[in-house]
């Protein structure tokens, strides 16, 4: 069975032998015929981690679960048909914790119901290494409570809409993920006596500055020096010294102009 899922092996303890663990890197993975629930076997092969994620899909399991009201989210690295879609929007719109499967937009939902009924601000806690998820799972959260609760006004869309500036901004690919927030980020959203969205705020922290002129071999600048660099006019180029990257001092961090993720395709 899994005992951890890493960010590049998996730590399996295999039941025939209890107490012993193995680490498995990603590649060597692959799954027996689907197994019931909690007897996920496991052998060495070249299928993908994919597989494995899927099969957790399928039996709904070890993806997303809660201890107490806190969701511990496994970062799946591709997107799960449906599971952010708008029917799960809608699906968990009211419901209390543990009524559906574990989810985000219900630890969103419990967060906004609270704050009806305690008349408090709530406060929902993203915490997790590089690359768990916390940037995606905090854009979820946002896009939940924009379009659940939102007025239908381009308010919403615009606190949705700021997410890719600031990641130009302060986003960069490290070892860890191809699109790292190098600073903290605190986001208000605030409501008006209706419960409605009626305004956001976001204050950041702790930026990292130094990436800026020098960056750890396989890492990068922020997004937004390559943007520029590539579709910035002439003018603005001029006016910002700019050139094509590899004219830089930094050269030797360029080889990694660019990020093979989906995500970054489409920003
Ligand atoms: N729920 C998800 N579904 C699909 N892919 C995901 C999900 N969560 C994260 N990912 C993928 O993992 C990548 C890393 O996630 P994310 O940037 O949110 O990590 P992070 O916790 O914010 O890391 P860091 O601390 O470095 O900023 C994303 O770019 C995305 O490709
Ligand atoms: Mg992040």
């Amino acid at each position: 069975m899994i005992v951890d899922i890493g960010a590049d092996a998996l730590t399996i303890e295999p039941l025939h032998q209890r107490g012993k663990v193995c680490v498995n890197p990603r590649s060597h993975l692959h799954l027996l015929p689907p197994a019931p629930l909690g007897q996920l076997k496991l052998y060495e092969s070249t299928k993908e981690f994919k597989e494995i994620i899927l099969l957790c899909v399928e039996n709904d399991a070890l993806l997303r679960t809660y201890v107490a009201n806190i969701l511990i989210a496994v970062n799946p690295y591709f997107d799960i048909p449906n599971l952010y879609g708008p029917e799960a929007i809608k699906s968990y719109k009211g419901k209390s914790l543990g009524t559906l499967p574990p989810h985000v937009y219900a630890i969103a939902d419990k967060a906004y119901r609270d704050m009806k009924v305690l008349k408090m601000s709530q406060s929902i806690i993203v915490s997790g290494e590089s690359g768990a998820g916390k940037t995606e799972n905090t854009k979820f959260v946002l896009r939940y409570l924009t379009t659940t609760y939102g007025t239908g006004q381009d308010i919403d869309e615009r606190i949705v809409e700021a997410n890719p500036l600031l990641e130009a901004f302060g986003n960069a690919k490290t070892v860890r993920n191809n699109n790292s927030s190098r600073f903290g980020k605190f986001v208000e959203i605030h409501f008006n006596e209706k419960v409605q969205i009626v305004g956001g705020f976001v204050s950041h922290y702790l930026l990292e500055k130094s990436r800026i002129c020098v960056q750890s071999s396989d890492e990068r600048n922020y997004h937004i020096f390559y943007r520029l660099c590539a579709g910035a006019t002439e003018d603005l180029k001029k006016k910002l010294r700019l050139d094509s990257p590899d004219h830089f001092r930094v050269r030797a961090q360029i080889l990694h102009l660019y990020v093979q993720s989906c995500g970054e395709k489409n920003k």
